[in-house]
């Protein structure tokens, strides 16, 4: 797979990496966990040179970060490892048992940060990731004093880089005055432009690696769901606006415009939902989920997916979907 690197100074990395937040948490939570196909999933990865591994400690919570620690602990060399700290959930145990939906809040509080990374790094079974980035910001705690933890961070040698996720241009600046911003993290595919306006750019200007999350609109873009009724009654997905059975209904139009094009270029609609993101620019780095050995072969090879300019633009040109993100 061609290269690229995480941010100006930053490792090398496969234009691709794997997300692993849908391997535990999320997704799927009602069909039994199969963790030995993930882990092999994570290595599939690694062998097809999408080696950024993206975790975070709230997924599960902890057990996404013990599954990732487990795939990696006799090839930790091979993966460029990046996890987040700052999202925590209300009650953790109601969480892990699904008894109830809790709801998750945010901690930017210094203390915490300090006493998470260890947590992170036990769990990944490493004495450094090579990515430490900031979940959410803590509208309670100024960035500048967050950050300034998470710079400690790498002063101690437990994280190489650090980054952020769903920020604004303004934030970047902040933080970015205290330790430099290697990477943002936020949403990105063909039904959520908005990180185009600015964030892409800026990103792209200051050299900061952009990786899109959800860059398959968790599945949809796929072409995976024409209802709501396949989504288990856990499933987090069944919570978000564009997933409601109405909503969803019309948006089964904007697959349609992929699919057209995908059979065009001889590709799947989730290697054009990947394409187009790649097509935003170098420094972008999708981050697609999988725990499905068949999609990882397929999402591995949308790098190599070429849309002409044509293609490109009939994508552009997609109608806004129904309903917001979250
Ligand atoms: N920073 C943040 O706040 C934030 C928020 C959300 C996610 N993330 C990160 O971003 C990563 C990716 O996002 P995501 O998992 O939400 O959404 P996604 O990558 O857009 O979609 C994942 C879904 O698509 C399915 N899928 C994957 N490849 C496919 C293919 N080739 N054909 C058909 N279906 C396919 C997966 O199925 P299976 O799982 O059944 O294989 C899963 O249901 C996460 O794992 C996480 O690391 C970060």
């Amino acid at each position: 797979m061609r290269t690229t690197t995480l941010g100006a100074r930053g490792p090398r990395v496969g234009a691709i990496g794997l997300g692993c937040m849908g391997m535990t948490h999320a997704y799927d939570l009602d069909t039994p966990r199969d963790d030995n196909q993930s882990i092999a999933v994570i290595h599939q990865a690694l062998d097809a040179g999408m080696n950024l591994i993206d975790t975070a400690d709230v997924y599960g919570p902890h057990t996404n970060e013990d599954l990732v620690g487990r795939a990696l602990a006799d090839r930790r060399d091979r993966a460029v490892l990046a996890t987040k700290v700052g999202l925590v959930w209300d009650d953790p145990d109601a969480a892990a048992t699904g008894t109830s939906s809790p709801g998750i809040g945010r901690n930017g509080r210094p203390e915490y940060v300090r006493a998470s990374i260890d947590d992170s790094l036990r769990r990944l079974q490493t004495d450094r990731v090579d990515l430490y980035q900031l979940h959410r910001i803590d509208p309670e705690v100024p960035i500048e004093e967050t950050w300034g933890a998470m710079a400690e961070v790498v002063a101690a040698g437990k994280a190489r880089l650090i980054g952020l996720s769903e920020v604004t241009v303004a934030e970047i600046e902040r933080a970015a005055a205290i330790h430099p911003v290697a990477t943002v993290q936020s949403e990105l595919s063909l039904w959520t432009r908005d990180a185009l306006d600015e964030v892409v750019p800026y990103c792209a200007q200051h050299g900061i690696a952009f990786l899109p999350f959800s860059p398959l609109g968790r599945g949809f873009l796929a072409g995976r769901f024409a209802s709501s009724d396949e989504l288990s009654q856990s499933d987090f997905r069944r919570g978000l606006p564009r997933f409601q059975q109405e909503a969803l209904r019309e948006n089964l139009a904007i697959v349609e415009r992929i699919r057209t094009v995908a059979e065009r270029v001889d590709a799947t609609p989730a290697q054009v939902a990947l394409a187009w993101v790649l097509a935003q620019g170098e420094h972008v780095v999708p981050i697609p989920g999988t725990k499905t050995p068949r999609y990882l072969a397929e999402n591995a090879a949308a790098a190599d997916v070429r849309l002409s300019a044509q293609d490109l633009a009939e994508l552009d040109g997609l109608p806004a979907p129904v309903g917001g993100r979250y």
